[in-house]
């Protein structure tokens, strides 16, 4: 089995001279000519004079030099758009790059020209989540390759080494290996992750990082009432989970202020006696995403230590048809109060989320965001670029949406309101699970029957947290997203605080 090889990263400001053997990365700006130093500056402006090489964003190219000793320089050109539109998320997509171009040409060590944002520690915090997340390898259930070198050594050429700088480089790793964990997790198959193993994991990431854990188990979800993620865990041999997580910033007291993230935690989705047919039934294995994005928020959360106090929860169950399985035509009762008629058994997601969060409310929390691989009618609709928001208080909204703009994780604002709600009206329960298309929206609004009047934001990642193609900072499979919009929202809010 393959083990994840940590990257190294240091910082210079001298630029490396005559060593025998240097690869730098460079980026290159379309309308502005990079201040190179170094022996090899016109032939790096040669080949973009040439017009091999344009600087458009997301593109690359090595070139390889050998100096009158004999000695390799490799040059790896990051393209970076226009110098004047220059922002982190350009950076984060350039050393993503960079990474998964230095692996392919298997180089070790990597120097790394850091051009300057606002400040200098925003370059390098952008450049570092970039890199790290560009490290994310999905095949940990691979042999051992005999020859697998791979990139170790990250070395920033910065112009100032401050305690900015290193503080910057510590919270972009951070944050990236926690979206990292949580792309493994996404990315292991439904045989090793059920919920009880789900819950498992969380509990060592929590005892790990500092956090405290109380998940309930099958009778203690029953005895509450959560018929909706008792009812989709029937069908199943694997006994359903709530998992929760709690992150208490020193100092604080019962009284303060708690937010609440929700993920929904389906281990596997079949659709259930509603089975789903086979092509991509696979990718459900991801179905737990939106739960995974959850914990590695807390896991990033708990290292970088903000004012505000967070629970997470994680409604976790295995979607399976069966003898015992939940039937189309069934009713469940929830913890919020309400019943629901399951007509389809395969709109499985928004009964376990209805219980999560009128957990949360219970917990007293007084903000919920919810993220959720729930429907595919969201991908109809946004593709796997923007992650589909509703809520139900523009403030709140705002908030999470310009958090995910500064995380690189883009989202778009659609409707949630009882214009739909024909959708979710059931002829002999309080609500139905599915009143057909658009879906994304009718699901939405049966959550929002259950968040009430407390500010809610509801996530539909159902297309962005699963890439059919490579990108600049991830292999094809899980993403991760969800975890960098999260840490934001509470890290940057709690800075303000104080
Ligand atoms: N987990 C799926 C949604 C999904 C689909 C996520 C594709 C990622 C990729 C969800 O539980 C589901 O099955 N939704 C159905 C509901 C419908 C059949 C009532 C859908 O959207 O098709
Ligand atoms: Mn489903
Ligand atoms: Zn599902």
């Amino acid at each position: 089995m393959k083990h994840p090889i940590p990257l190294e990263i240091e910082t210079t400001i001298a630029f490396p001279a005559s060593v025998t053997r240097l690869d730098i990365a460079l980026c290159v700006f379309e309308d502005r000519t990079q201040p190179f130093s170094g022996e090899f500056s016109d032939l790096i402006r040669a080949a973009i004079a040439d017009g091999e090489f344009k600087g458009e964003v997301e593109t690359s190219l090595l070139i390889h030099v050998v100096d009158d000793n004999g000695a390799l320089r490799r040059f790896l050109l990051l393209g970076c758009g226009a110098f004047r539109d220059l922002t982190p998320q350009v950076l984060r997509h350039a050393a993503g790059l960079a990474v998964r171009e230095a692996n392919a040409a298997k180089i070790k060590h990597l120097h790394f020209l850091v051009p300057q944002l606002d400040t200098e520690a925003c370059g390098a915090d952008a450049v570092v989540e970039g890199a790290v997340l560009g490290t994310y390898d999905g095949g940990f259930y691979q042999s051992d390759d005999e020859d697998d070198s791979r990139l170790e050594q990250l070395t920033l050429i910065v112009t100032i080494e401050s305690d900015e700088v290193r503080a910057a480089i510590t919270r972009g790793r951070i944050v990236a290996e926690a979206a990292n964990w949580t792309r493994t997790l996404s990315d292991t198959p439904g045989r090793d992750l059920p919920p009880g193993e789900f819950a498992q994991r969380a509990a060592e990431m929590a005892q790990e990082f500092g956090l405290t854990t109380e998940s309930l188990n099958v009778d203690q979800i029953r005895e509450l009432g959560m018929g909706g993620l008792l009812g989709v865990g029937k069908g199943s041999d694997e006994p359903p989970a709530l998992i929760v997580i709690r992150y208490e910033p020193e100092g604080s007291s019962e009284g303060d202020e708690l937010w609440a993230l929700v993920g929904k935690g389906i281990t596997f989705d079949t659709g259930g006696i509603s089975l789903k047919h086979g092509l991509d039934m696979y990718e459900m294995k991801t179905d737990m995403a939106g739960g995974a994005a959850v914990l590695g928020a807390m896991r990033a959360i708990a290292q970088l230590k903000p004012k505000q106090r967070v629970v997470g929860i994680v409604p976790s169950a295995e979607n399976m048809p069966s003898g015992r399985a939940i039937k189309p035509g069934d009713i469940v009762n929830t913890l919020g109060g309400y019943t629901i008629e399951v007509v389809d058994t395969d709109a499985e997601g928004r009964l376990v989320l209805v219980d999560g969060i009128a957990y949360a409310k219970r917990l007293g929390a007084s903000r919920i965001v919810d993220l959720a691989t729930l429907t595919g009618s969201i991908i109809v609709a946004l593709g796997d670029h923007r992650t589909g928001l509703f809520g139900n208080d523009d403030e709140w909204a705002n908030q999470v949406i310009a958090a995910a703009e500064r995380a690189g994780e883009p989202v778009w604002r659609m409707p949630v309101n009882d214009d739909y709600k024909k959708r979710i009206e059931s002829d002999i329960a309080d609500f139905k699970n599915y009143g057909g298309r658009p879906d994304a929206t009718g699901a939405a609004l049966l959550l929002s029957k259950f968040a009430k009047d407390t500010p809610w934001v509801h996530l539909d990642i159902a297309g962005t947290s699963w890439y059919d193609e490579p990108r600049t900072y991830a292999p094809k499979g899980s993403s991760g997203t969800g975890v960098r919009t999260l840490v934001e929202l509470v890290c940057h809010q709690s800075d303000d605080k104080t």
